[in-house]
């Protein structure tokens, strides 16, 4: 197997449309603002996405605002609005889409029997004609209609070339095929694409276009079938986040036809680079996590625990990986480390992540991430990050911890027992209670120190994910006119928090000059 990845001549181009701020913000609780769906679209630009479905206007006055502005101020990729075959909602669609450099209006409506018994309650024909009318409409607008005959994949074929003939005839210049509930499987799917293009008159005037759903875990195989049988736009979404387990995920089909440029022979103007950024935007801003071990932006996509594994990597990257981290703008390969790992790939990772340390701070981290990795399985470079973080924030210390204990619980008052070493080496020991045992520990520092700190801004966060992961916790603290920020991690949370707490105190102090 060829593994690289430069542009086949003479291969075809795919056009990715990006429906994340549409179908992916239909994921239950990935509702978005209107600022956030702006944030998103402009990466989405800048990622490279060919068309943008920035939403559904009819939905609500808010989804309509925020499409209206996208389509104001995001150039380069087409900017699509979606609307039922419904003039109301095509309507609304094009107000908000009609000031975008290349706006397009979607129109979708339902094509299998049980969609149109069912749900619309009408006989084919009335589809057909409704779809054609509907169509005929948006032309009104703009001749850049994509039309969707809803749950192709469960819909009569011998309807479909009917009802797509019609529909380009009317003026419909995209025909998406959605396999909306997730049915289709690979084989099937791409035959049905090329019976499609075999079949229908005007089809191939048309650029054709599929959308797949995750319901078996196939969306994005089923889209590479489609685009293997003609397939020449591919409907997806950042994360593969999308309506119940989710759409085809834009990276996995990008990077697939990239590293299997030598099977597909396709390609797409996508910013590679822009990958990483994008699902750490779209994650954060969903708050949908990416799960760990999900393709192409996963946690673990280039971590590596197995120690022969790792060997392999560090003799020659492509042992064991297909996708370089850089491709898609990740940090560099990402070893995950345990306490198997020698200080040779310790090393390695701390050079990946770009640290330059010399020989004596080198083995203070490398003393930390052994404690670390007792404690912790797997450390990953976010982990050895914060070790770094932590070492390189550290002052010369006015007070070391020596010894902390808290009580707390549903029955009891928060308490803590906090022991400093001054750098006299004095030993200075005092017990505070508090609403919490952060609190606690707090006040005991501060009647030790005697100090009238104040605590302005305390912020935690795990730094990789699982029940053992590193919390990593940074406050703001004041005294006289000074702020400071003060950071500290450990796998227990109080223990970051008097870290934190202590790190803040030591810089104020020596910013003051105070003993
Ligand atoms: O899944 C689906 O059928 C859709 C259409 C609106 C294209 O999202
Ligand atoms: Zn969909």
């Amino acid at each position: 197997m060829n593994t690289k990845v430069e542009q086949a001549v003479g291969s075809e181009r795919i056009y990715l449309f990006d429906s994340t701020l549409r179908d992916g913000e239909q994921t239950p609780g990935a509702r978005l603002n209107y600022d956030e769906k702006v944030e998103v679209a402009r990466q989405l630009a800048r990622l490279g996405a060919d068309i943008i479905e920035a939403g559904f206007p009819v939905s609500s006055p808010g989804e309509t605002n925020a499409v209206r502005s996208i389509a104001r101020e995001i150039k380069g990729p087409t900017i699509c609005a979606l609307a039922r075959a419904l003039q109301g909602d095509i309507d609304i669609a094009w107000d908000a889409i009609k000031d975008a450099e290349k706006p397009r209006l979607h129109v979708f409506l339902g094509a299998s029997d049980i969609h149109m018994k069912a749900k619309l309650k009408k006989e084919p024909h009335q589809i057909l004609e409704q779809g054609v009318e509907a169509v005929k409409y948006a032309r009104r607008f703009t001749d850049n209609i994509e039309y969707s005959p809803e749950d192709a994949t469960r819909a009569s074929e011998e309807f479909l070339y009917e009802l797509i003939e019609a529909v380009i005839k009317a003026g419909a210049s995209v025909i998406n095929i959605p396999d909306t509930v997730g049915y289709a499987v690979p084989e099937e799917f791409g035959a049905m694409i090329r019976r499609l293009k075999e079949n229908v008159p005007g089809l191939d005037k048309a650029m054709l276009s599929v959308h797949c759903h995750n319901d078996l875990g196939l969306a994005v195989a089923n889209s590479l079938e489609a685009i293997k049988n003609g397939a020449r736009q591919v409907e997806c979404n950042i994360n593969g986040i999308g309506e119940r387990a989710g759409n085809a995920s834009l990276e996995e089909i990008a990077v697939a036809l990239r590293i299997r440029q030598n099977y597909f022979s396709y390609y797409t103007n996508l910013n590679f680079s822009e990958i990483y950024r994008t699902s750490r935007l779209v994650s954060k801003l969903t708050g949908i996590a990416v799960p760990s071990s999900k393709a192409v932006v996963g946690l673990n996509a280039f971590s590596h625990s197995s120690g022969i594994h790792q060997d392999g990597i560090l003799k020659n990257r492509e042992t064991y990986e297909i996708i370089d981290a850089d491709l898609i703008g990740g940090s560099a390969a990402q070893m995950c480390l345990t306490a198997r790992s020698g200080r040779h790939a310790v090393l390695d990772q701390l050079n990946k992540l770009g640290f330059s340390l010399n020989n004596q701070q080198l083995e203070i981290i490398y003393n930390h991430f052994v404690s670390l990795a007792d404690k912790k399985k797997e450390v990953y470079p976010e982990d050895l990050e914060a070790l770094v973080l932590d070492h390189l924030s550290a002052t010369e210390p006015r007070y070391r911890l020596d010894y902390l204990q808290t009580v707390s619980g549903s029955k009891s008052v928060p308490a803590a027992v906090i022991r400093l070493i001054k750098q006299d080496e004095s030993i200075i020991e005092e017990v505070a209670v508090g609403s919490g045992p952060i609190d606690a520990a707090y006040n005991a520092i501060n009647k030790i120190t005697g100090l009238n700190i104040g605590l302005e801004k305390y912020m935690i966060n795990a730094v990789t994910q699982g029940r053992d992961a590193l919390g990593e916790v940074q406050v703001n603290m004041s005294y006289q006119d000074r702020t400071i920020t003060g950071r500290g991690s450990s796998t227990d949370i109080i223990e970051a928090s008097v870290k934190a707490y202590l790190n803040g105190l030591n810089k104020l102090l020596k910013v003051n000059g105070n003993s």
